[in-house]
């Protein structure tokens, strides 16, 4: 069997690995950190199976376009992409489908933000109708900040077109949690649930980044939590998609708030999340080979099951990540750092080859380094010491990833 994995992150790298255990794999372009990664663009390459790593080629259509070849895609079309191309249209179905979710409005006018914006209380919560390279989301508990935000996003300042069309909502409080669902267009299984560091610096604070670290299992979620997220959030959402005439195959990732009133969807992605991916699908006992063919040909025949690993996850960063990363640095100790004991993988995202063929940096977050082990405490200390072997000038991570599990 062959795999094509579409896209050049860490997440792809996980995907590749797992894939790799009962099919051969090539990653489209994939960087060089990655093996068997080939610039070929994936119409020209012929597989069993293609699975398409990030969001904006899905919203642009890329399974679309393979489809119309005759390959069988693990991905949506650009039709249910939607649910993460335009935030606007994600909250509307959501309310169609009586799916809990934050009260928002959607807006095209400053004076009407403004005055919607004004009724609210703190946290105040902005976003971007469209994609934004995961930064047109603003949470602040400053008034005049959001106003400013309003103003910027709608003028085209901040985002483009991506800004002209604006989301407030209502801030949510609680715990965050990621569930990722496999669709075949009809039926949904979960993976088992991860918990994301989203926040740049310890003890959660500073700037939302792209997420800084990750770990699965969540020995506080439940299989009960699980199975109410999937009968109250993500069939209605599977159900909603199908009465627009839309045939989902792919991941629908659950963006969760589980607040005093109970668990919210914040957002949906529409592929699987990033560093979320590096510790849920090592875990999977099943092929997950054979769920992504079953979701793309319309027919999961069999929930997959996961090991008692517990994996942790640490993002390496580039120094000035999120807002200006530094790179171009020299990457060192990476093989050392692979064959470490209790390593599952290093995935590489931000790294390319300079002029002297070395490995280095070239863009925010590097690369993430997953521990395992039979209890958090082993995969912490097993993927932290690894990452002490990788250096590189600024990089960056946080220190407390899996300290205090939830
Ligand atoms: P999104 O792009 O919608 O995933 O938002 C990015 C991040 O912003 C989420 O992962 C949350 O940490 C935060 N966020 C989004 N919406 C809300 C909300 N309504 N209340 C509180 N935090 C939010
Ligand atoms: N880790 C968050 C995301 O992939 O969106």
């Amino acid at each position: 069997m062959k795999s094509v994995v579409v896209g050049s992150g860490a997440r792809e790298h996980a995907l590749a690995h797992v894939l790799s255990r009962d099919s051969d794999v090539i990653v489209t372009p994939g960087n060089p950190g990655i093996p068997n990664s080939t610039p070929r663009p994936p119409l020209e390459i012929d597989a069993d199976l293609f699975v398409i790593g990030p969001e904006a080629p899905l919203v642009e259509g890329i399974a679309d376009q393979l489809r119309e070849q005759g390959k069988t895609v693990f991905g949506p079309g650009s039709d249910g992409a939607q649910l993460e191309g335009s935030k606007a249209w994600m909250k509307e179905l959501l309310v169609e489908a009586n799916v809990p979710t934050a009260k928002h409005g959607t807006f095209t006018k400053e004076d009407e933000a403004i005055s919607f914006l004004q009724e609210m209380s703190a946290p105040y919560v902005i976003k971007t109708d469209g994609l934004a390279a995961g930064k047109g989301v603003l949470v602040t508990d400053v008034l005049e900040e959001a106003q400013s935000a309003v103003e910027n996003y709608l003028s085209g300042n901040a985002f483009g077109k991506a800004g002209k069309t604006i989301v407030i909502e209502e801030g949510l409080i609680g715990n965050e949690i990621s569930i990722l669902a496999i669709c075949d267009g009809t039926k949904a299984v979960p993976l088992s649930p991860a918990q994301d560091y989203k926040r740049l610096l310890d003890n959660d604070e500073g700037p939302n980044t792209g997420g800084m670290g990750a770990y699965s299992p969540i020995p506080s979620v439940s299989e009960e939590f699980v199975n109410t997220i999937m009968t109250d959030a993500v069939q209605p959402t599977l159900q909603a998609l199908i009465n627009r005439g839309i045939n989902y195959r792919g991941v629908l990732y659950a963006g969760i708030m589980n607040t005093a009133s109970g668990p919210k969807i914040l957002e949906y992605n529409v592929r699987f999340g990033d560093p979320e991916a590096q510790v849920v699908l090592p875990r999977m006992r099943s092929s997950l080979f054979a769920l992504l063919h079953q979701a793309a040909k319309g027919n999961i025949e069999h929930s997959p099951d996961f090991s008692d690993d517990v994996m942790v996850t640490i993002v390496c960063a580039s120094q000035g990540y999120p807002e200006a990363p530094i790179t171009g640095k020299v990457i060192q100790g990476l093989d050392k750092a692979r064959n470490q004991k209790g390593v599952e993988g290093i995935f590489c995202a931000g790294v390319s080859l300079n002029d002297n063929g070395d490995l280095v940096t070239s863009g925010g977050r590097v690369m993430t380094v997953t521990g395992k082990g039979s209890t958090h405490e082993q995969a912490r200390a097993n993927a932290y010491k690894s990452t002490q072997e990788i250096t590189w000038e600024g990089m960056y991570k946080r220190t407390d990833i899996a300290r205090d599990i939830k």
